[in-house]
């Protein structure tokens, strides 16, 4: 048993796609969650500034004696892969969890992959998707416009700006005939409804944060390191930037006030 924290970042909101899905799965553990949202976002970065910061959000978490690291990015998670075998905690991104969901749902074999510019261009999916079978057929696109406008608020069922820009994006993966959809940037399940919408029901959408809540949660479960499951888990959250932006959109998105337990960190300290 082990009550330390689990420790999750991204930069900025996304990561909470994942946090919703272990307070679900694991509503005893406890979780810090750091959102990067003074340099989100990290999708039109280069790799040596996505390492970098990667390598600050995880030594600010290191800091707070987490017992796992999740980075719940698909960017981190894509671009500076190598970044968890440094650490001597268990460490898992998003990709392969959000990749194996995807390779076992597809039908007729025709997959797609919406994500960050950096992550599209490193060819990750693609490559974690033909190690699983080398038969799928990948479909990808980056959508750099989805982060800006999630990090805004435009999140809402009505949307039109939000819907237009979804449509631009996604009518090409839809004419491709393909059955499953990974959303490879987590900031993307938060509209979730709009792609849903657009692409239609035949087409599963693969929701790389809750893959990953899935796969920590069978990993902690296996190393014994579950919490003790007498009390409710507590939940913090860092930002680098305004908290005020954050705790309203993030309270909306988790269903739960959260305003009292955000806090700002100088992660150029770490
Ligand atoms: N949520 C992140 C991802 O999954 C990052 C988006 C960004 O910062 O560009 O890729």
């Amino acid at each position: 048993m082990d009550n330390r924290p689990i420790g999750v970042f991204d930069s900025g909101l996304g990561g909470l796609t994942a946090v919703k899905e272990l307070l679900h799965i694991m509503p005893h553990e406890n979780i810090i969650y750091f959102g990067d949202t003074g340099r989100v976002p990290y999708g039109s970065r280069s790799r040596e500034t996505i390492m970098k910061y990667a390598g600050q959000d995880m030594a600010f978490l290191e800091s707070k004696n987490v017992k796992m690291i999740i980075a719940a990015c698909g960017t981190v998670s894509s671009v500076a892969s190598g970044i968890g075998e440094k650490l001597t905690l268990p460490y898992t991104g998003v990709l392969k969890p959000a990749a194996a969901a995807a390779g076992k749902a597809t039908g007729n074999g025709k997959v797609g992959v919406i994500a960050t510019t950096a992550t599209i261009r490193s060819g990750s999916y693609r490559r974690e998707l033909a190690a699983i079978n080398p038969e799928i057929e990948v479909f990808d696109r980056d959508c750099p416009l989805f982060v800006p406008l999630v990090e805004n608020g435009w999140i809402a069922e009505d949307e039109q700006v939000t819907r237009l820009v979804a449509q631009r994006y996604l009518t090409p993966l839809r004419e491709a005939g393909i059955d499953t959809l990974i959303m490879g940037c987590t900031h993307y399940p938060i509209i979730r409804h709009i792609i849903s919408e657009v692409m239609g029901s035949g087409v599963t959408l693969i929701d790389s944060g809750r893959e990953t809540a899935a796969y920590c949660s069978a990993l902690l479960r296996k190393q014994g390191l579950l919490c003790d499951r007498s009390a409710d888990g507590d939940c913090s959250f860092y930002v680098s930037d305004r908290m005020e932006g954050f705790s309203q959109i993030a309270g909306i998105f988790l269903g739960k006030d959260i305003k009292r337990e955000v806090s700002h960190v100088d992660i150029d300290l770490y």
